[in-house]
């Protein structure tokens, strides 16, 4: 699979990562990863199931035997979709402490690598450049000042119908941010040779026409 093409993606929370990857493999016709839903899911678990946030082998454990399955845009665990669920601020913040486990990320390396499928993929997450797919072809970081980012999560959210605060929202941006990018590991940073993409004055067709650039750049 080695020779498959992987467009990676990573970058802080709202940075617009999940949007941009869906329309770029969109445009290309590729596969998906959204790897920040496997920690999701697995959070999602662990909190459903009262799993100790320190008890590094039974979260491991869930994240091993995650019985996931993808649906167009929708997730499923087991059979309930589980789409809405993973979303809460709730869920990503519980995602941000138990990605910081070694025996958690191990668990979920095989089945990331298992998306990389012909024609090719896009992959979206912290690690994806820098510790997953390492040799893809074409390596994206995104980043966006710490306000425009949690006015887009503030958007969505009331999109949604979900009422939010600014300042609850940006206390819980900084907070992930600092956990993702000081955890000793996979650490939230560009990887070795990306192109470092700053959208906070862009929207999200504007970032993926530049990806799309930068993709048909790596066959000339
Ligand atoms: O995946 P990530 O957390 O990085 O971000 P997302 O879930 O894609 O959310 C980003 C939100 O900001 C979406 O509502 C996008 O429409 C919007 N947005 C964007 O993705 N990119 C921009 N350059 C500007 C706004
Ligand atoms: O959409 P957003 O950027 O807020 O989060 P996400 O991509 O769904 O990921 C949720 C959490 O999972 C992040 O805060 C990270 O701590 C963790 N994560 C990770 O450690 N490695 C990845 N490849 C993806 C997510």
């Amino acid at each position: 699979t080695s020779n498959i093409p992987v467009i990676t993606i990573d970058g802080p929370t709202a940075s617009g990562k999940g949007t941009v990857a869906h329309k770029v493999a969109d445009k290309l016709g590729f596969h998906l990863l959204d790897s920040g839903a496997l920690y999701r899911l697995t959070a999602l678990q662990a909190l459903r199931r009262e799993t100790p946030l320190n008890d590094e082998h039974a979260l491991a454990k869930l994240a091993e035997h995650l019985h996931i399955h993808f649906a167009g845009d929708a997730i499923y665990l087991s059979q309930e979709n589980v789409s809405d669920a993973i979303r809460a601020e709730e869920v990503g913040n519980t995602a941000s402490k138990i990605a910081a486990l070694p025996a958690v990320r191990q668990a979920l390396y095989g089945l990331q690598l298992s998306f990389r499928k012909t024609p090719g993929l896009v992959a979206d997450g912290r690690d994806m450049g820098s510790v997953i797919f390492p040799h893809a072809p074409l390596k994206v970081f995104l980043t966006a000042s710490v306000e425009a980012r949690a006015d887009r999560r503030y958007k969505q959210l009331i999109g949604k119908g979900i009422s939010a605060s600014m300042q609850d929202l940006l206390m819980d941006l900084k907070a992930r941010d600092d956990r993702d990018m000081n955890r000793a590991i996979a650490p939230l940073a560009p990887a070795e040779g990306a192109h470092i993409l700053d959208t906070s004055a862009m929207d999200a067709d504007e970032a993926t026409e530049q990806v799309l650039k930068w993709w048909a750049a790596t066959h000339k």
